[in-house]
């Protein structure tokens, strides 16, 4: 079914995680490729999986499905398959995690995935009409040490990377534990973000803020619930990265129509929609426009302004940034 021109007004992509594109048909793909048998009979046994508790239940799949991501090709592969898809969902600028200890853990090199990535990354414009930048995101259930190594098995590739971000499992690692490394990535002139709030509450979107520095927070969803946190975030113009059919996959919330989207933005919040993982959540970020237009009544200027947020929250320069408005 094509998507409604509203789904694809022209917007930019700011929460996306490469290896959460990874569709059923080219993971079955890249496992013959590889010659790797994975625990599914097929695509549909696959998706049948994909009913999740919680984040954790979610981590769990997403990173045993990432054995199939092995070489440069494969990463190529993955990233050329998303920009197409979100070329037809109306994105004309991507910031895109990535999530290497994911990958080292499994003995995938740093150049491996940051090669592979780029290759599509660089045709992006020309082919896609996609402008791109990449994030490399830590994983906070892994530790401090962990993360540095990461940042300086980084070093040689930071031509290809704006910023940096923190991810997987939130309660229980809070993002003080990563002051180091994010001041070492502000010192090699690395862009902050990091999720927070997502299953976590106010106190990990303070400490992303207070601790880490961020300069937009990814998800930030409990947010309401503080209202001081509400009045900081507003003040410093901090964008949150929301991706409403997440919440809804991961039962942060129940049903879309439960969302605070539209309180968020009443209480003059900085908000933008993303799709977090489209393949695992039921859309791509056209389709979450659809669907919150639909469940949350948002009307067209809403809409636009969500659009307009993208861009303004990017890390495009000024200039790229207003050609894009
Ligand atoms: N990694 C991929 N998707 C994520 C999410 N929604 N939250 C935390 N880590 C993630
Ligand atoms: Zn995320």
């Amino acid at each position: 079914m094509s998507l409604a021109p509203l789904a694809r007004i022209p917007k930019a992509e700011l929460h996306l995680h490469i290896e959460g594109t990874l569709e059923p048909e080219l993971a079955f793909e890249l496992a013959a490729r590889n010659g790797i048998t994975l625990p599914y009979a097929d695509t549909e046994a696959l998706r049948t999986a994909y009913l999740f508790a919680d984040l954790q239940s979610f981590l769990d799949l997403y990173y045993g499905l990432m054995a199939v991501l092995i070489t440069e090709d494969d990463f190529e592969a993955l990233a050329d398959a998303y920009l197409a898809r979100a070329a037809e969902q109306g994105v004309r600028h991507a910031e895109i995690f990535f999530d290497p200890q994911a990958h080292m853990a499994r003995g995938v090199s740093m150049g491996t995935v940051v090669e592979g990535l780029s290759r599509a990354l660089a045709r992006s414009e020309e082919r896609h009409g996609v402008t791109t930048k990449l994030i490399l995101c830590f994983l906070r259930d892994q530790s401090a040490e962990s993360a540095m190594e990461t940042l300086e098995a980084a070093k040689p590739y930071l031509d290809r990377i704006v910023g940096v971000g923190l991810d997987s499992a939130e309660v229980g690692n809070p993002a003080s534990t990563f002051r180091e490394v994010y001041e070492a990535a502000g010192a090699l002139g690395l862009r902050k973000v990091a999720h927070a709030g997502e299953e976590g509450d106010p106190s990990y979107v303070w400490e992303a803020l207070d601790i880490l520095g961020v300069e937009r927070v990814d998800h930030g969803l409990r947010s309401l619930e503080d209202p001081e946190l509400v009045a900081r975030l507003v003040r410093d113009r901090i964008p949150l990265t929301l991706c409403p059919l997440s919440n809804v996959r991961l039962r942060a919330i129940d049903v879309l129509e439960d969302h605070p989207l539209v309180k968020m933005m009443d209480a003059g919040l900085v908000c933008t929609v993303n799709s977090d993982d489209p393949a695992y959540f039921g859309g791509y970020v056209g389709d979450t426009f659809h669907a919150v237009h639909e469940a949350l009544a948002l009307d067209h200027e809403r809409l636009r302004t969500l659009a307009r947020n993208s861009f303004v929250a990017s890390f495009l320069d000024g200039s790229a940034e207003e050609e894009a408005l």
